[in-house]
């Protein structure tokens, strides 16, 4: 069974497909079998960062059932290095609206995939289908630039995260769910404290569902003096979600990124003495070296939802 890896943001434009791409290449040059997916909805360019710009098969004729499986969506794009692509679907009102019948369809596809490491860019933004592509994972990455605003939406996205997960953990069982999904919560904490006060048993399931829920940080266009809004990121989510964030990699502000977007090349190929592609390797240890360690899986499977949390 492949690891699954999600990267999210909270805010848009941060960097996450251009670490996708990058993280991917040197994954799969490390001889695992990597299979990158787009599920940015409606702002899927996964692929054009390859160079590969219409695609005969996609995401969406998955979700159409134009193909019966995921797999034959998956575009080789370095056959020596076992690296494919999925790339995502365009903005189509399938997608946008993607039914939670057809979600649940791709995430099963998704872990069934025939790869080591399947890398999944699941966009930026805090909608369900967003919070749920990056909770079906095994491993949790997301990434952010020292940009205050970004910082900050990131702290949003996480926290949105961690209480989707506890929320997901109590939707088949009421009264509990139905006590939640009336409320709007501010903090984690909130969360455990109206579960502890409707159900007994209630807390134990939503510390079991937190234990795990530990995303690593990317930090991305870094500079010099970014170092304090990484620290209240720290603290607002220690005070607020109960969990910190370990920071797996640090890619500094490189004018070469954006000069091998225009090249169709991960920057670790089209400049591979650049400060950029050296942070890429140090990160695609880091990586392997997190998902190599024996951890029991944590992925979040996707039960069947009260209608009102449907998305
Ligand atoms: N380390 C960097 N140094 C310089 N420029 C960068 C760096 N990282 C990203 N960029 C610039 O930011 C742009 C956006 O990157 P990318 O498309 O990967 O972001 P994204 O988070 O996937 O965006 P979206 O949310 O729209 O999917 C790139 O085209 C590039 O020009
Ligand atoms: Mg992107």
């Amino acid at each position: 069974m492949a690891t699954i890896l999600s990267v999210a943001s909270g805010k848009g434009g941060v960097g996450k497909s251009m670490v996708v791409s990058n993280l991917g290449l040197l994954l799969s040059r490390k001889g695992k079998k990597v299979i990158l997916v787009d599920l940015d909805i409606g702002g899927a360019n996964l692929h054009i960062l390859f160079g590969m710009f219409h695609p005969h098969s996609t995401l969406t004729d998955f979700l159409t059932n134009r193909t019966k499986t995921l797999e034959e969506a998956a575009h080789p794009i370095n056959t020596i290095s076992h690296l494919k692509l999925i790339p995502g679907t365009g903005e189509t009102l399938i997608t946008s609206n993607l039914q939670h019948a057809k979600k649940k369809r791709l995430i099963r596809h998704l872990q069934k995939l025939d790869a080591d490491i399947v890398l999944v860019d699941v966009g930026a933004g805090t909608s369900y289908h967003t919070l749920d592509f990056f909770l079906l994972a095994d491993y949790y990455l997301s990434v952010a630039t020292p940009d205050p605003t970004s910082v900050l939406d990131l702290y949003r996205f996480i926290k949105l995260a961690a209480i989707r997960k506890v929320l997901t953990a109590f939707l088949a069982r009421d009264p509990v769910s139905e006590t939640l999904l009336n409320q709007d919560f501010h903090s984690v904490s909130d969360v455990l404290e109206s579960v502890g006060r409707t159900s007994e048993s209630g807390m134990a399931v939503a510390q079991e569902a937190l234990k795990d829920f530990k995303p690593a940080l990317i930090l991305n266009r870094m500079t010099p003096k970014a170092r304090i809004n990484t620290l209240q990121l720290q603290q607002l989510l220690k005070q607020y979600v109960g969990t910190t964030l370990a920071v797996v990699g640090n890619i500094p502000e490189d004018t070469q990124v954006h000069d091998s977007i225009l090249k169709y090349l991960p920057v670790v190929d089209f400049a591979p003495k650049s400060p950029s592609a050296q942070a890429f390797h140090q990160l695609s240890e880091n990586i392997f070296s997190l998902i190599s360690q024996p951890r029991e899986r944590n992925r979040e499977e996707m039960i069947e939802e009260p209608r009102k949390l449907r998305a």
